[in-house]
C-alpha cells in the first residue's frame, strides 16, 4: 500500500502520511463516514517505523482495510465463545417467567420450580408490603429523576433512605450508589494516594479486585484469611516514612463462592498493631448474617469497629438493586465530592429506595428473620455432609457443594433441574480451575418441605453421577 496518495483527511485536513488524526489511533474513520485514517507498522530489515494514510472510501484499498477489520473482530470473537465452549464454562441463562422467590417457573415449563441459587436470603424480593411501599414511591416521586445526585437527583427518600442505613450499621453517614460493584468502584480511588497501601484479600469480589485496579496505592495482596500472610504484608508497608500513609485491609465479610467468614477480630487487631484501617464488603452478610442481621460485625461482637462498610441492597435488602458506603461522616463527605461511580452516574430510582427503607423496616421490626435463614442453612449443611458431600465455608448460606470438574457442575446442575430443583454450576472464570461446584443459596423462604426435597435430589443425582456411593 503506497503511503502517499495525496488525499486530504477530512478531520486533521493533513495530506498522507502527516494525517495527525491517525497518530493516537490504529484505525479511526473520519468525520464524515467516508474515508479513514489509517495507520500501520512496517519493517525493513532492521528499519521498523509507522506510516499513515488516508484512503478514500472510492479507492480499493478502502474496502481491503475496512474487510480485515471486521475479519479481524469476528475471528479474534470467535476463537474466544468457541474456547469458552469447549472448556464447558459457558454460561446459559435460564428465563424465569414469575417474581423472584422460593417457587419459580421459568419460559416453556408449566412446572413449578425449587429455586436454590437466589441471594434472596430473607425472601423479600417479592414481599407484598415492599411492592405497595415500591409502587406508592412510583405514584409520589416518579420512575426515575434523569439526573445525577448533585445535579438535581437527590429526593427526600434518597436522604431517608442513607439515614435508615448508617443507623442501621450505627455510622454517622452513608452514600447510596446504583449497584455495590459501583460503591467498590468508588471507595479505593477516592481514599487513597500513591503513597498508601491497600492490601487485600486473594479471593475478594471481583468489583473490590476492580476498584483496587482504578486507585494508585501500593497493592499487596495475602492469602485467603491467612492472618501470618497478612501480617507480613503490613510489616512490608510499614517502612521508615510512616507519615501520612493510609494502609487499608480490604476484605468481603462473608466470601459469595466459599461461603467462609473473614476473621474480623484478628483482622481489626492486626490493623491496630499496623495503623491500618479496614474495608469489609458486608454483600453477603447485610440484614440475615449476625443475630439482628447486622452483618459479620455482629457475628463476631464487634458492631462499630470496622472503618468502612460497603453493602448491597440487591441480595437480603429486597433484592432489586443499589448499594452504598456507610462510615464516618468525612468519609461520606469525600465520596459525595470525588467518588467518580457517585459523580457521573444516576440516582437509584424511588421505587427501589422504598423498597430498601421497607425492607430495613421488616428486618427491624421481625428480629427472628435472620435466624430463620441460620438454622435452614445449619440443617442443609449438615444433611448434605451425612450423604457424603463436601460442602465448603462456615455456617453460612452459601452453601458451595464441590465437584471439580466444570462438566461434571454443569450436568449436576442440569439432572437437579429434571427433579425440580434450581442450582447452577460454578466454573472457571468464577471460581479457580478445577473448583467447580454447585452453589446452593438457603433463604429464610424455603420451607423444611423445600430443603428436604433440595437434599433428596442431591442424594439422587449425587448416587447417578458417583459423587457420593
Ligand atoms: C461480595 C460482593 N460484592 C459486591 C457485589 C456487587 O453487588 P451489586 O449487585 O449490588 O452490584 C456482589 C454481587 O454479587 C458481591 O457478591
Amino acid at each position: 500500500m503506497s503511503q502517499s496518495n495525496g488525499l486530504q483527511c477530512r478531520v486533521c485536513e493533513e495530506r498522507g502520511s502527516s494525517c495527525l488524526f491517525a497518530q493516537h489511533t490504529k484505525t479511526r474513520e473520519c468525520e464524515n463516514d467516508d474515508d479513514i485514517c489509517y495507520s500501520w507498522f512496517y519493517r525493513s530489515g532492521s528499519d521498523v517505523g509507522v506510516q499513515r494514510t488516508c484512503l478514500s472510501v472510492k479507492s480499493p484499498e478502502y474496502n481491503l482495510i475496512k474487510g480485515l477489520i471486521a475479519d479481524v473482530i469476528k475471528y479474534r470473537l470467535n476463537v474466544e465463545l468457541d474456547s469458552i465452549r469447549q472448556a464447558g464454562t459457558w454460561k446459559s441463562e435460564r428465563i424465569i417467567s414469575t417474581s423472584q422467590s422460593s417457587h419459580i417457573k421459568i419460559e416453556n415449563s408449566k412446572d413449578d420450580l425449587l429455586n436454590f441459587c437466589a441471594n434472596n436470603y430473607l425472601g423479600l424480593a417479592n414481599n407484598r408490603e415492599i411492592i405497595t411501599a415500591a409502587k406508592q414511591a412510583l405514584d409520589d416521586y416518579g420512575s426515575g429523576l434523569s439526573s445525577v445526585r448533585f445535579i438535581c437527583g437527590t429526593q427526600t427518600i434518597h436522604k431517608q433512605l442513607e439515614q435508615r442505613i448508617s443507623k442501621f450499621h450505627q455510622r454517622e453517614d452513608a452514600i447510596l450508589y446504583i449497584s455495590c460493584f459501583d460503591a467498590n468502584a468508588g471507595i479505593f480511588e477516592t481514599l487513597l494516594k500513591e503513597q498508601d497501601y491497600i492490601i487485600s484479600d486473594e479471593l475478594n469480589h471481583a468489583s473490590i479486585i476492580d476498584g483496587i485496579r482504578l486507585c494508585k496505592a501500593k497493592r499487596l495482596r495475602y492469602k485467603h484469611k491467612d492472618m501470618s500472610d497478612l501480617e507480613l504484608k503490613l510489616k512490608e508497608s510499614f517502612n521508615e516514612n510512616n507519615d501520612n500513609i493510609i494502609r487499608l485491609i480490604a476484605t468481603d465479610g462473608v466470601f459469595s463462592m466459599d461461603g467462609t467468614i473473614a476473621p474480623l477480630p484478628d483482622i481489626k487487631c492486626l490493623a491496630d498493631k499496623y495503623h491500618a484501617l479496614v474495608f469489609v464488603d458486608e454483600c453477603h452478610a447485610t440484614g440475615f448474617f449476625g443475630r439482628t442481621g447486622r452483618g459479620t460485625e455482629e457475628y463476631f461482637n464487634m458492631i462499630g469497629t470496622i472503618d468502612i462498610i460497603n453493602s448491597t441492597l440487591g441480595k437480603a435488602l429486597g433484592g432489586a438493586a443499589g448499594g452504598y458506603t456507610t462510615g464516618s461522616k468525612a468519609l461520606i463527605d469525600l465520596l459525595r465530592q470525588r467518588s467518580r461511580p457517585y459523580l457521573f452516574s444516576n440516582t437509584l430510582p424511588p421505587p427501589i429506595v422504598a423498597s430498601a427503607i421497607k425492607a430495613i423496616d421488616l428486618i427491624e421490626n421481625n428480629p427472628s428473620l435472620p435466624g430463620r435463614v441460620a438454622e435452614n442453612a445449619s440443617y442443609f449443611r449438615t444433611e448434605l455432609q451425612n450423604l457424603g458431600f463436601k460442602i465448603l465455608g462456615d455456617n453460612h448460606p452459601i452453601c458451595p457443594v464441590m465437584l471439580g470438574d466444570a462438566r461434571l457442575a454443569s450436568r449436576f446442575a442440569d439432572e437437579m433441574l429434571k427433579r425440580g430443583i434450581y442450582v447452577i454450576g460454578f466454573s472457571y472464570p468464577v471460581v479457580p480451575k478445577d473448583r467447580a461446584r454447585i452453589r446452593v443459596q438457603i433463604s429464610a423462604a424455603h420451607s423444611k418441605i423445600d430443603l428436604q426435597q433440595c437434599i433428596q435430589a442431591f442424594a439422587e443425582v449425587g448416587r447417578q453421577l458417583e459423587v457420593i456411593k
